[in-house]
């Protein structure tokens, strides 16, 4: 199938215009201008530039650390590559839970340093006052429900969510009030398949999956996985599609060598 690139920038009406024909939406992370370029040119539809940002670019063990001014950093590179792909960046930990205020602050100040176009918070019921202040604003919201990486702690593991049925009622409750509120997609990271096939089918907007099966209305990796850059990571959802971390460090050895060796420069690799 080819991927489509006649139209010119992704809108959050397109996101729900693909989903109404049954047109699968492909998201993949994004936290700097090279990658994003390779990634826009290939005609993903969503950049998403989340707070996976901490682990994969920073290292560390959770998306807790990472703060609004770095999460402004990567989205700002990311904006700046891209000429096509729809551009949503997470609000990270503390900058929005429990505070509305504080939630379309952070908001304010991420779309205005970054020229993000929408925003991604994680959460159902118990943050409908932020989403509906951000909305309020004019700044579209993509819901997280599942699997919260910022509620690492509570949940105390990364296993799959919504196993039990009062878990899984309340997600759907969840995702009824995110869309009701206005959210014009959704993430459902790490749910049991058949639980993403009962909200995808009652949602109007689209949901995006991760480790939640095939029928989710859109998927989302995390590029680094995607691409095989990260290596002790192999959770059943993931497919790779490179092994870039071997194909790196094997190219980085040759240079090492040339460098020793006096094989680089060359007569032709000089001035
Ligand atoms: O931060 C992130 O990369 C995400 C995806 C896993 C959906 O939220």
């Amino acid at each position: 199938m080819s991927v489509h690139r006649e139209v010119k920038k992704v809108t959050t009406h397109i996101l729900q215009a693909m989903k109404a024909r049954g047109e699968k939406i492909a998201m993949l992370t994004a936290y700097d201008y090279s990658m994003a370029r390779i990634l826009d040119a290939a005609g993903v539809d969503v950049l998403l530039v989340g707070d996976s940002a901490s682990n994969v670019m920073a290292g560390h063990e959770t998306t807790l650390p990472i703060t609004l001014d770095q999460m402004i950093y990567h989205a700002s590179s990311v904006v700046r590559a891209v000429n096509r792909a729809l551009v949503v960046v997470d609000l990270p930990f503390d900058t929005y839970q429990g505070n509305s205020k504080l939630a379309l602050e952070s908001t304010v100040w991420i779309m205005k340093e970054s020229n993000a176009h929408a925003v991604k918070l994680e959460g159902g019921a118990e943050i409908d006052e932020s989403i509906k202040r951000i909305l309020k604003a004019g700044v579209p919201v993509m819901g997280h429900l599942g699997l919260t990486p910022q509620s690492i702690y509570k949940f105390g593991t990364y296993t799959v969510r919504a196993k039990e049925e009062e878990e899984a009622d309340q997600l759907i409750r969840d995702a009824n009030i995110l869309q009701k509120l206005g959210c014009f997609a959704i993430v459902l990271e790490k749910i049991p398949a058949h639980l993403t096939k009962i909200v995808s089918e009652e949602l109007i907007i689209p949901t995006i999956g991760i480790g939640g099966g095939g029928d989710a209305d859109g998927q989302v990796l995390v590029t680094h996985d995607m691409v095989g850059i990260t290596k002790d990571f192999h959770p059943r959802f993931l497919r790779r599609y490179l092994e870039l971390f071997d194909i790196m460090k094997e190219a980085t050895e040759q240079y090492i060598r040339d460098v020793k060796s006096g094989d680089f420069p060359n007569d032709n690799e000089q001035y």
